[in-house]
C-alpha cells in the first residue's frame, strides 16, 4: 500500500500514515534510520493509544528516540522496543515498509 513519496520522509523524522485494513482505519508510525524506512502500528503497548499528540506530530527525546505523548514511554527507533517508562521491554508491532522507485509502500499491514 502506497504511503508517500520517499522524499517526504527525512532521516530521523517520525511521520504518521493511515491505511484502510478490512474497512477499518489503521495508523502507522514511519521513520527512517540509516536511510532505511521502518514502520510500526501507531499503538502504544502501555494502553493501546496512539503515540502522537496531534496528527502527524510525535515527541522525541534528545537522542531522537520516540516518546509516547501520554505517559512518556520511550522507544528505541531501531528495534521498536520500549526502553523506559510504563511498558518497558514491550515492543511496538513492526510493519514491513519498502522504498521502490522513489515511493514508500507498507508491505505487511495485516
Ligand atoms: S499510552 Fe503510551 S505510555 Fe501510556
Amino acid at each position: 500500500m502506497f504511503l508517500c513519496p520517499a522524499d517526504d520522509l527525512a532521516e530521523g523524522q517520525y511521520r504518521e500514515f493511515q491505511l484502510e485494513l478490512n474497512a477499518e482505519p489503521t495508523w502507522l508510525i514511519v521513520t527512517r534510520r540509516g536511510g532505511v524506512p521502518r514502520a510500526w502500528l501507531n499503538l502504544c503497548p502501555h494502553q493501546g493509544r496512539p503515540l502522537n499528540f496531534a496528527p502527524d506530530r510525535f515527541l522525541s527525546d534528545d537522542e531522537n528516540r520516540l516518546v509516547c505523548a501520554h505517559h512518556g514511554a520511550v522507544f528505541d527507533p531501531d528495534s521498536g522496543v520500549c526502553v523506559a517508562g510504563p511498558c518497558k521491554n514491550a515492543g511496538l508491532r513492526e510493519i514491513g515498509v519498502e522504498e521502490y522507485e522513489g515511493r514508500l509502500f507498507a508491505t505487511d499491514p495485516a
